[in-house]
């Protein structure tokens, strides 16, 4: 199998690179020999990892401040590109909400879009061009087990997460034969600061898996197939909801969801 750099090119853009997943992503990208553009709103962090990852691999991390949340910081971020060619996107970026629906903020429901549904879009919308004019690239895009079927009590992010599922998942289909990958990552509990950003504390999660684990399966699934739930009890999870009448498992989610954040209310 030829390896990553082989296959999709040089350059690497990452959001979300400042902790968790995608900081994990840039870790396990720049020691397959990628130069990377590392992308969030937290930059001293980023200017910390691309120093990191220059010592560690001799590996060359720009840093891209911007706010995902706003069409305008998108449009900077990839006009200040330029002529650089990005070969592998990493559309990582989110955050969640959890609690009863009307019950949360509006305008951070919108910042929610706005950062898991927008940025994924626009960027694969400008990226994807010049992959298929160059007969190879890749794109990774985080979504959720929450994608996969409606999760009461965290209704407005799982609906942000369907929507990139099937984006990535039209994509996929769309790009076959043209030389680019694309994947759709479904992690389930994921050790990183997100559940607790959330509300969620940390003795309520199940089969939490490590940041590291969850990126380098994500790289090992890319161009094997349309998407990828790291960790058999989540496949198994995701697949029993399929199963299931649509109401018994949009309830059978909602119990877990809402026990997780009252426990954590606690
Ligand atoms: N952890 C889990 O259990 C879990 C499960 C399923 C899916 N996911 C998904 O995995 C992805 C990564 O999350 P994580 O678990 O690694 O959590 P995390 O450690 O909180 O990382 C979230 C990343 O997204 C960035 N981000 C958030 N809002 C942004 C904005 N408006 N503009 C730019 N960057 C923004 C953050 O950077 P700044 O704050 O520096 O901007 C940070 O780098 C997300 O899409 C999340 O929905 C996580």
């Amino acid at each position: 199998m030829p390896s990553l750099t082989e296959r999709y090119g040089q350059t690497a853009l990452i959001t979300g690179a400042s902790s968790g997943i995608g900081r994990a992503f840039a870790h396990a990208l720049a020691a397959c020999g990628f130069d990377l553009v590392l992308v969030a709103r937290r930059k001293a962090l980023l200017e910390e990892l691309s120093l990191e990852l220059s010592k560690a691999c001799n590996c060359h991390a720009l840093v891209r401040e911007a706010d995902l949340s706003s069409a305008e910081d998108i449009d900077a971020l990839l006009a200040g590109l330029g002529e650089l060619e990005i070969d592998l996107l990493v559309s990582n970026a989110g955050f969640g909400l959890k609690g009863p629906f009307e019950a949360g903020d509006l305008g951070r429901q919108i910042s929610m879009v706005n950062t898991n549904v927008i940025a994924p879009l626009m960027l694969c919308y400008h990226l994807l061009p010049g992959m298929k004019k160059r007969g190879r690239g890749g794109i990774i895009i985080t979504g959720s087990i929450e994608g996969e079927t409606g999760f009461p009590w965290s209704t407005s992010y799982a609906a942000t997460k369907a929507f990139v599922h099937q984006l990535g998942g039209g994509l996929w289909a769309e790009c076959r034969g043209t030389g680019v990958d694309v994947l759709v990552l479904a992690p389930g509990s994921t050790d990183t600061d997100a559940p607790r950003l959330q509300g969620i504390s940390d003795d309520q999660l199940i089969g939490v898996m490590s940041p590291e684990r969850v990126a380098k399966e994500a790289l090992e699934q890319l161009g094997k197939r349309p998407l990828w739930i790291p960790g058999w009890h989540n496949r198994l999870f995701i697949r029993l909801l399929r199963v299931l009448p649509r109401g018994f498992s949009l309830k059978m989610a909602g119990v877990g969801m809402k026990k997780a954040i009252d426990n954590s209310q606690r």
